[in-house]
């Protein structure tokens, strides 16, 4: 089916105290997964392609143009997300390949820089159509290897942020860090509260994979919207593939092995919708 638009499900998943499961494509095996997930549960996926994997892939249009085409023959809600864009450049080529929803991460800038540049990219983004825009405001740690657990959006700044650029949803840090191993992160479920109390738009959950069960879901009740989800599912395909390997340590064929990740995959983030109430 057409892509679906990220401002309309975001927007009815938030007022119903849904969450939105947003997973990282790094393989053409973790979109084949996701779609059959939402095919399987109904729920609608934001399948999102980092500037990161984009890098090791040598550029975004390999891996956006398999992700897009299965998108678009699935039967199933899916959105087509850039994750973690700092280059200006790649969040216009993400449009023009026909992403409906870009985050441009402006969070290593100054206060002033990052709304200048988030306006603009939001501006760019609604001249080209019905593009979503998330934006992040207070710098979720981890993404260059250092855990800042202790960093906090402040709810004031978010709803002045969002009313100077325009974004669609904020990315806040509320206690967790990008591609933690343990699920152990201490989510601030007051500073949570406080941010859904002030700002208008979803709240975007980043670094999910270091958060317990119970806290996911504690955390949409409480307000937060999209919730991502990366670093979790590395360990599931890898353990997956690496218990493949060691059952038939014959096989040579990737399609084995790495169909067995695929199937994990699956049934791992079927789980995790029901954990994010996105089902
Ligand atoms: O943008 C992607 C995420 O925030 C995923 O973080 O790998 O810690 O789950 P994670
Ligand atoms: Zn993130």
């Amino acid at each position: 089916m057409p892509l679906v638009s990220s401002t309309t499900l975001l927007q009815s998943a938030a007022a119903t105290g849904r969450g939105l499961g947003a997973f990282n494509v790094i393989q053409v095996e973790h979109a084949e997964a996701f779609a059959l997930a939402a095919e399987r549960t109904g729920a609608p996926i934001v399948m999102q392609i980092s500037q990161n994997a984009a890098k090791y892939h040598g550029g975004l249009r390999p891996l956006a143009e398999a992700t897009l085409a299965i998108a678009h023959a699935s039967s199933a809600p899916l959105i087509v997300h850039l994750d973690h864009a700092e280059d200006r450049d790649l969040v216009s080529e993400a449009i023009a390949l026909g992403f409906t929803s870009i985050m441009f991460d402006g969070s290593h800038l100054d206060y002033a820089e990052n709304v200048k540049q988030t306006a603009e990219v939001v501006a760019e983004a609604a001249a080209r159509g019905d593009v979503h825009v998330e934006a992040e405001l207070g710098k979720v740690g981890g993404k260059d290897g250092v855990h800042a657990p202790g960093v906090r959006t402040d709810p004031a700044e978010a709803a002045e942020f969002v009313a100077a650029t325009g974004v669609q949803s904020l990315a806040v840090a509320v206690g967790s860090s990008h591609a933690m191993v343990k699920r152990s992160a201490a989510l601030d479920f007051e500073r949570i509260q406080e941010l859904k109390a002030a700002v208008p738009v979803p709240l975007v959950l980043h670094g999910s994979s270091g958060v317990a069960d119970a806290d996911i879901t504690r955390a949409v009740e409480l307000g937060m919207t999209k919730i991502n989800i990366s670093t979790h599912l590395n360990h599931t395909m890898t353990n997956a593939v690496r218990a493949y390997l060691a059952e038939n340590p014959q096989v040579v064929d990737p399609r084995k092995y790495l169909g067995a990740g695929r199937s994990a995959l699956v049934d791992e983030v079927v789980r995790l919708l029901g954990v994010l109430r996105a089902v």
